[in-house]
């Protein structure tokens, strides 16, 4: 299977935060949050794969920054890391200033994705070449992730978690 990079399955939405979907603070919901990066993320799945993936585990979700109501908010979803069936991709979340219009980073996730068959059984991806700087840390730091995951869905020994290991020792 021929590989790919990580701007091959870049994937860029722009929205905006309207009042049915913030908490009483008037703050983007976290579940609505959560369901944008889903989408952007299976995209960039499907675009790195172009296979159904389903959403296998989010790994890390930092709600570092409320996001108001009537932000506009960006998202940037990449694959970081393939394994043999399963993905990693991190999302980015912007958000503009009415302003000025700059943009501030104001959360970050890293889902993982399975690509499946018909039937739901998982199948073989290509792989993937790391080309930035921070696509290749991102790549670096993917397979602790992936122990981690695993060891906490009880898939995995913490005994066999070698790479996680490798970072107490
Ligand atoms: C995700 C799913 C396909 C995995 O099926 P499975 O029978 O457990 O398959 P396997 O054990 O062979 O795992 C497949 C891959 O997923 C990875 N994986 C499974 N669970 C994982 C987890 N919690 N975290 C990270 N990776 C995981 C495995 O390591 C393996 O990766 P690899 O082949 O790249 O090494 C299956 O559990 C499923 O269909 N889940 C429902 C998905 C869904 O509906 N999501 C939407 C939620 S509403």
């Amino acid at each position: 299977m021929q590989a790919k990079t990580p701007s091959e399955s870049a994937t860029i939405t722009t929205d905006i935060v309207l009042p049915g979907e913030t908490n009483p603070l008037n703050n983007l919901f976290g579940g609505e949050l959560l369901a944008r990066m889903d989408r952007a993320a299976s995209i960039s799945a499907r675009r790195h794969t172009r296979r159904v993936c389903v959403t296998a585990s989010v790994n890390n979700v930092a709600f570092n920054n409320a996001i108001p109501l009537g932000s506009v908010v960006t998202l940037e979803a990449k694959v970081s890391r393939t394994f043999k069936t399963s993905l990693e991709i991190f999302i980015d979340v912007w958000i503009e200033d009415r302003e000025s219009g700059n943009r501030l980073k104001a959360n970050e996730a890293i889902y993982t994705f399975v690509a499946v068959d018909e039937r739901g059984k998982p199948v073989e991806i290509p792989p993937i070449i790391p080309e930035t700087e921070i696509e290749k840390q991102r790549f670096e730091a993917a397979l602790r992730r992936k122990q981690l995951s695993l060891v906490l869905a009880g898939k995995m020994k913490p005994d066999e978690a070698t790479e996680l290991k490798a970072l107490f020792s």
